[in-house]
């Protein structure tokens, strides 16, 4: 199965200004939508507190403190699942990722929550695919497999 993280982030790495921020700046929520809908959206439960809108059509997965990612991986039965933050579930995924969906954006917040907010083992990423996302202002989604 693959397993995606997906996430929005600015020019210096982070994907929040504090652990509550509602993420109301990111351009890319119509290929969020077209690429988790029918999979399962595995978050935060900061994250999901964070969020207003209806997330419908995906089976949504609330990550705790008390969760061990491989047990939840290995009771999924879908071709591919998606990791949507925020930094503390992030980097409890990190050594069971297979692939990164990241959009920068052109925003600079200098302090807030960054996409791995924990230590965590360098991943070694190979580009596979950039899709534009919004073209006039440079944002570009970029695929990275991880070997
Ligand atoms: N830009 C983007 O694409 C994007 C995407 C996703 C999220 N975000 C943003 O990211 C922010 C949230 O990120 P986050 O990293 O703060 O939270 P998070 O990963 O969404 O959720 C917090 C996680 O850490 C656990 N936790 C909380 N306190 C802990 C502690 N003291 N020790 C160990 N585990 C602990 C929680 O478990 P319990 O439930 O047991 O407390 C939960 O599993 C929000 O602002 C959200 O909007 C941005």
């Amino acid at each position: 199965m693959d397993v995606i993280l997906i996430a929005a982030v600015t020019q210096d790495g982070f994907i929040a200004r504090h652990p509550k921020e509602t993420i109301t700046w990111s351009q890319d929520l119509n290929l969020f939508k077209k690429q988790t809908l029918g999979y399962p959206l595995i978050m935060g439960s900061r994250t999901r507190a964070c969020i207003t809108g209806e997330l419908k059509g995906r089976e949504i997965i609330v990550f705790h403190r008390k969760d061990k990612p491989q047990d939840i991986l290995k009771n999924l039965n879908a071709k591919r699942c998606f990791i949507a933050g925020g930094g503390k579930t992030n980097s409890k995924f990190i050594s069971y990722l297979t692939h990164l969906f990241l959009t920068p954006h052109p925003m600079i917040f200098g302090k807030g929550v960054r996409l791995f907010t924990d230590e965590i083992k360098e991943p070694e990423l190979l580009l596979e695919e950039i899709l534009p996302v919004n073209k006039e202002r440079g944002i570009y989604q970029y695929q990275y497999k991880i070997k």
